[in-house]
């Protein structure tokens, strides 16, 4: 039997057809699902019988929620540099104040977008309630300008010892990660406070030293490899050099030996694998929401332990 071009043709068209008929039924059935999922809050899977079925109008705006848009590249609210000033009359109530679209804990994602960026700031601390003032202050708007999904974390050392800032990152890290899948951990001193929004608080590729300027510094790196201050880091990143070392008692150094992770230098060499983020110990002593940042008082031992 020879099966002539004429025949080919309408087999061809005929499949078209019916695979059209069946995108068009479940298409219909789909958009039942959606209208259904949004009034009722409920996915049932029962469907009447599509051919009666008509498209309500108000299907398309419950699907215009779906598809809710990304926030743009490059947020529209970036201002760049800001000039900053401590009113000494502030107090933080007013702070609070100043601050109304924050949730409890000090979370805070766009209203008019959806961002791909969510991003922790863990803040090491103790009794630092100036700085922390001003820094809440600057920092709410810094951040909601460049259209972010944030929360802010400061982790207070409990007692007297001697501080341990790479110790309370760690523990930062930890208990934020139980939060929510953060994609990029700001490690911030509460000293700082950022001054041009151009500098964004999101990760990169490769792990981000983020308070390269600083005013009393005359705006340049005291030295190269300096990576303390404000550092940005994906949580994959963190752990693949296990975190910052928990043995650094009192100021400064950890965050050298946390650099150092990077390209192994003397001591770091030998001890990163076993100090750091899988070995931290500590007992939480309370979890906090406050209106503008989460609180989590945490004991970390003292350097005699
Ligand atoms: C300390 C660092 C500190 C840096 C800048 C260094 O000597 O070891 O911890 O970040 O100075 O203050």
């Amino acid at each position: 039997m020879t099966i002539t071009k004429g025949w080919c043709l309408l087999v061809f068209l005929f499949i078209q057809l019916v695979v059209m008929a069946l995108l068009y039924r479940e298409g219909k059935r789909l958009a039942y699902f959606f209208d259904n999922f949004f009034k009722n809050g409920s996915s049932s899977l029962v469907f009447p019988n599509p051919q009666n079925l008509s498209l309500p109008g108000d299907i398309y705006a419950n699907l215009r929620l779906i598809t809710r848009q990304h926030c743009p590249e490059v947020s529209p609210y970036i201002r760049g540099p800001i000039h900053i000033q401590f009113p000494e009359a502030l107090t933080l109530e007013e702070v609070v104040q100043k601050t109304p679209n924050v949730t409890k804990g000090g979370r805070y994602k766009p209203t008019d977008c959806e961002s791909t960026h969510n991003s922790a700031i863990i803040i090491p601390y103790r009794n630092r309630e100036q700085h922390l003032k001003y820094l809440l202050y600057y920092l709410h708007p810094f951040l909601q300008r460049q259209q972010l999904n944030y929360g802010i974390y400061i982790i207070t050392q409990s007692g007297d010892f001697t501080f341990n800032r790479g110790k309370l990152l760690n523990v930062g890290f930890k208990e934020a990660m139980k939060d929510e899948d953060w994609d990029c951990m700001l490690f911030h001193d509460v000293d700082l406070i950022p001054e041009d929004d151009r500098n964004l608080y999101t990760c990169d590729r490769f792990p981000k030293h983020v308070s390269i300027a600083i005013d009393k510094f005359g705006y340049k790196l005291p030295y190269k490899s300096i990576f303390g201050g404000v550092s940005a880091l994906t949580p994959e990143h963190y752990l693949k050099v296990n975190g910052f070392p928990n043995n650094y008692w009192g100021w400064g150094g950890e965050d050298d030996d946390f650099a150092a992770r990077f390209n192994l230098l003397n001591k770091t060499e030998e001890t990163w694998k076993q100090n750091g983020i899988n070995s931290v110990q500590y007992n939480v002593i309370s979890k906090e929401l406050h209106p503008l940042y989460t609180n989590i008082t945490v004991d970390i031992g003292t350097d005699k332990a």
